[in-house]
């Protein structure tokens, strides 16, 4: 072997050890635990398959099995009309901010017994379909810039 086609070996195996410590022997990213592995539920937004709106609409106004509630039913129409103001606006909120929220919800790494238990069924097609739908929506968020 060349010098050039030793160094070309050694680069190709490390690669895949490297490749090899990141996933699972059937390519899951190691960050998910068993027990999102054993239900097929990702814990990054970044994992989530394609959502798609029109889903997303559907279902926002579906009234959940267990508690007998939808999205709009607390969030209001498009998000932005919640029933308390202390209940937060979706409408326009970034696709990555909702579609973690929801997942953390889900997995119980985020504490909160409304959101707990309306999250707690969601797949991970259903969050990515959620958070599209909200995302599109008209924005109404404000931040602190400008208040005296
Ligand atoms: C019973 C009322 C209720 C229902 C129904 C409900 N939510 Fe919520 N939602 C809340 C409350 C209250 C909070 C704030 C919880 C907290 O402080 O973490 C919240 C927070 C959220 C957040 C985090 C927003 C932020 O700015 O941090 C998201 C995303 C969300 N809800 C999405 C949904 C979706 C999607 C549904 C339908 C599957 C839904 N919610 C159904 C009451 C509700």
């Amino acid at each position: 072997m060349t010098k050039t086609k030793i160094a070309t070996a050694l680069l190709a195996a490390s690669m895949t050890m490297a490749m090899a410590a990141c996933t699972s022997p059937d390519n899951t990213p190691a960050e998910h635990s068993s027990a999102d592995r054993t239900q097929g539920h990702s814990k990054s937004s970044s994992g989530l398959p394609a959502g798609h709106a029109e889903a997303g609409e559907k279902l926002a106004s579906t009234k959940n099995a267990a508690t007998g509630q939808s999205c709009v039913d607390c969030h209001g129409a498009a998000g932005n009309a919640p029933i308390a103001p202390i209940y937060p606006k979706l409408g326009g909120q970034y696709y990555d901010y909702l579609a973690h929220s929801l997942q953390m919800y889900r997995d119980g790494d985020r504490d909160n017994a409304l959101m707990n238990s309306q999250a707690k069924s969601l797949s991970d097609q259903q969050i990515a379909d959620l958070a599209t739908y909200f995302g599109e929506q008209e924005s109404h968020l404000r931040d602190l810039h400008g208040l005296k």
